[in-house]
C-alpha cells in the first residue's frame, strides 16, 4: 500500500520589528485607511539588516521539528520555498540543512513567488506518497522587504517578512489527499521583478530589483483562479463543500480571500486570516497561518483543510489535507 504523507508538525518565525500602516504614512503617500480597507492589512513584519530568508528558514524549521517530535537527522529531504535567497547559489535549501547540522539528503530550492509553499509542499508530497522520503521538512521562508521599491505605494504596503516550515511524513493514516498546482506564463510581466543575474546583474548590485505589480488584474485573475482551483480539488476528492472544515488561504488581499470562502460557502469563521498581522508574505504565508491556527488550537487533528496560493507567474494551486 502506498503511504500517504502526513503534516505532522509546523512551526513559523516573524522577524521582531513591526511596520505599521502608521508608520508606512511617514515613508509614501498612503493612509492607515487606505492600505486596511484596500488589502485587510495593519501591520507587517520586517526583518533586520542582518537578518537573511535563512536564519528565518532556520527559526521555524526548529519550531516545525520540535512540534513533530524529530530531529533534525531523521529529516531526509528539505525543500525551500522562496523568491528571496540568501545568495545566487548555493540554494537556501543547503544553507539551511548545513545550519541544521545534517549531511546528505537532498537540498533544493523551490520558487513559485507567492505560490512557491504550494509548489514545494506538491513535491514533497509526491516524494513521500512514492516512499523516496520518509521525513520531509518544507519551509516557506521570505525576506520580500528585501524586493520592494519604498517609493512605490503600490506595492510597498502590501508585503512583510517571514517564514513557516512543516514536517511531512510518510504514514498509513490519510494526509494530504490532493495536491494541484498551475503555471501561465503568458502573465509573466503583471507580477514581477522584472530583473535578474543573467539579464540586469548591474541593477541587482545596486539594489535595484524591485517588485512591480498590475494591481487590479492580478487581483482579477487572482479570484478566478483560485475559484476554479477550490473547486478542482473538491471535485477530484469527490467532496461536498460543506465537509471542508477550514480555509487556509494565501494571504494577499481579504476581499480575494473573502470571494473564495464565498465560493466554498465557508463562514469567516472558517477561514484562517493572518493578513491583518503579516500582510503578503509571499511563499511563508501559507505556513504561517497554518501554524497560527494550530497554535491556537483551532485546526486539529481530522480536520480537513484546503490550501490555496496565488503568486507571480502566474503560479497557483490548491491542496486538501486531512489533518
Ligand atoms: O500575492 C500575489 C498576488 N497578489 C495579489 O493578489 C494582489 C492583488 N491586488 C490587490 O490586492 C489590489 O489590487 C491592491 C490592494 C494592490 C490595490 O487595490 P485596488 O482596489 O485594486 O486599488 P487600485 O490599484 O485600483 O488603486 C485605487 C487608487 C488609485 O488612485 P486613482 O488612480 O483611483 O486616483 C491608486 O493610485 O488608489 C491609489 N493607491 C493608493 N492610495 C493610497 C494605490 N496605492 C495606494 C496607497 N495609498 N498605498
Amino acid at each position: 500500500m502506498t503511504p500517504s504523507a502526513r503534516i505532522t508538525g509546523s512551526g513559523s518565525y516573524l522577524p521582531a520589528r513591526i511596520l505599521s500602516n502608521k508608520d508606512l504614512e511617514q515613508i509614501v503617500d498612503t493612509t492607515e485607511d487606505w492600505i486596511f480597507s484596500r488589502s485587510g492589512i495593519r501591520q507587517r513584519h520586517i526583518a533586520a539588516e542582518d537578518e537573511f530568508t535563512s536564519d528565518l528558514a532556520l527559526a521555524a524549521s526548529r519550531e516545525a521539528l520540535q512540534s513533530a517530535g524529530r530531529s533534525a537527522s531523521e529529516v531526509d529531504l528539505i525543500v525551500v520555498a522562496t523568491t528571496t535567497a540568501d545568495q545566487v547559489f548555493p540554494s537556501t535549501a543547503c544553507l539551511l540543512q548545513e545550519r541544521l547540522g545534517i549531511r546528505g539528503c537532498p537540498a533544493f530550492d523551490v520558487q513559485a513567488v507567492c505560490a512557491g509553499f504550494l509548489y514545494a509542499l506538491d513535491v514533497v508530497y509526491r516524494y513521500v506518497a512514492t516512499g523516496a522520503s520518509q521525513c520531509a521538512l518544507v519551509v516557506g521562508a521570505e525576506t520580500f522587504s528585501r524586493i520592494l521599491n519604498w517609493e512605490d505605494r503600490t506595492t510597498c504596503v502590501l508585503f512583510g517578512d517571514g517564514a513557516g516550515a512543516m514536517v511531512v511524513e510518510a504514514s498509513d493514516s490519510p494526509g494530504i489527499l490532493s495536491s494541484h498546482i498551475h503555471a501561465d506564463g503568458t502573465y509573466k510581466d503583471l507580477l514581477c521583478v522584472p530583473v535578474g543575474v543573467s539579464t540586469a546583474y548591474q541593477e541587482i548590485l545596486n539594489g535595484r530589483a524591485y517588485t512591480e505589480m498590475q494591481g487590479k488584474e492580478v487581483f482579477r485573475w487572482a479570484v478566478s483562479a483560485l475559484g476554479d482551483a477550490v473547486i478542482e480539488v473538491l471535485t477530484t476528492n469527490g467532496m461536498d463543500k460543506a465537509e471542508i472544515d477550514w480555509l487556509v488561504p494565501h494571504q494577499a488581499n481579504i476581499r480575494i480571500i473573502k470571494a473564495i470562502a464565498k465560493r466554498l460557502d465557508l463562514s469567516m469563521d472558517q477561514v484562517v486570516v493572518t493578513i491583518d498581522q503579516h500582510g503578503n508574505t509571499s511563499a511563508a504565508s501559507v505556513p504561517l497561518a497554518f501554524d497560527a491556527a494550530v497554535k491556537d488550537g483551532r485546526i486539529q487533528s481530522g480536520d480537513k483543510v484546503i490550501f490555496e496560493a496565488f503568486g507571480g507567474g502566474f503560479t497557483w494551486g490548491s491542496m486538501l489535507v486531512q489533518i
